[in-house]
């Protein structure tokens, strides 16, 4: 643990512990391009941050940790990249499976899976058949994921399995995140201000937390800075004071 680590620690309060955080990992390819790298060695850089993050993410409390890994979006980028990420996350699930265990980390594929290669799915399988036990904290991992198919894949479930009643509640059930909470807090790297179709249902009453870090840059005490900025936030939910 690093001196600032052990600083910020001291400041969070174990009483106000975050449910749910998910985040926008952002900025891998600036990372590469700012040192002359091909985008692919900001990408890989980039996933490896999982190794640190997660386990972090566990260490602070945090039960549930969406990952946006890839857009419905990013199908517009070109081929090589798109093929190389792919490789590059099955790699990481083939390596990473004993950490996972360790770590207690139940690893949860969301999104459209069904349009990815199929090696990465049958990876993806596994590793969520291997790790679906684990109860110390949960991994979204939002590949081929959108907000707008999450919530059109819902809406063709209700209409499958035709629920006596429709409400915001039941709805959500439908969605991927089925069950959980919503986040508490959406971080995002690299400094952009927008959503990019991440979590639209899930992100209704949710902190945001912008930071110029790139991507591969984000270590253990940005995500702990990151929650002591949220914990000094008042959420009102439309709400006054009294
Ligand atoms: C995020 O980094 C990873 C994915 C979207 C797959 P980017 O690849 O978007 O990096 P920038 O935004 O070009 O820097
Ligand atoms: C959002 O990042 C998607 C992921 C991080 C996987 P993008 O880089 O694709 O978003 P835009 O295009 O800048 O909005
Ligand atoms: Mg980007």
């Amino acid at each position: 643990m690093t001196r600032r680590e052990k600083e910020l620690l001291s400041k969070l309060d174990k009483s106000r512990i975050l449910e749910h955080v998910a985040i926008i990992m952002d900025g891998n390819g600036r990372w590469a391009k700012r040192r002359g790298l091909p985008r692919m060695a900001g990408h890989r850089r980039g996933i490896a941050r999982l190794r640190k993050i997660v386990p972090a993410a566990k260490d602070y409390g945090i039960k549930i940790l969406t990952l946006f890994a890839f857009s419905t979006e990013n199908w517009n980028r070109p081929k090589r990249e798109i093929r190389g990420l792919f490789k590059t996350l099955e790699r990481y699930l083939k390596d990473e499976v004993g950490e996972l265990m360790k770590n207690d980390t139940y690893l949860h594929p969301i999104g459209r899976l069904e349009r990815l290669p199929s090696s990465l799915q049958r990876e993806l399988s596994r590793v969520e058949r291997i790790t679906r036990n684990n109860k110390g904290i949960i991994l979204n991992l939002a590949l081929n994921y959108g907000g707008r198919s999450d919530i059109v894949d819902a809406v063709k479930k209700i209409i499958a399995n035709r629920p006596k009643k429709i409400d915001e509640e039941t709805f959500s059930k439908y969605l991927y995140t089925s069950g959980q909470p919503d986040p508490d807090l959406l971080i995002r790297t690299s400094g952009e201000m927008r959503i990019s179709n991440f979590l639209l249902w899930q992100l209704a009453y949710t902190e945001i937390y912008v930071t110029p870090i790139l991507w591969p840059d984000f270590k253990r005490e940005d995500l702990l800075q990151a929650i002591l900025d949220y914990q000094k936030r008042e959420r009102r939910f439309g709400r006054i004071e009294e």
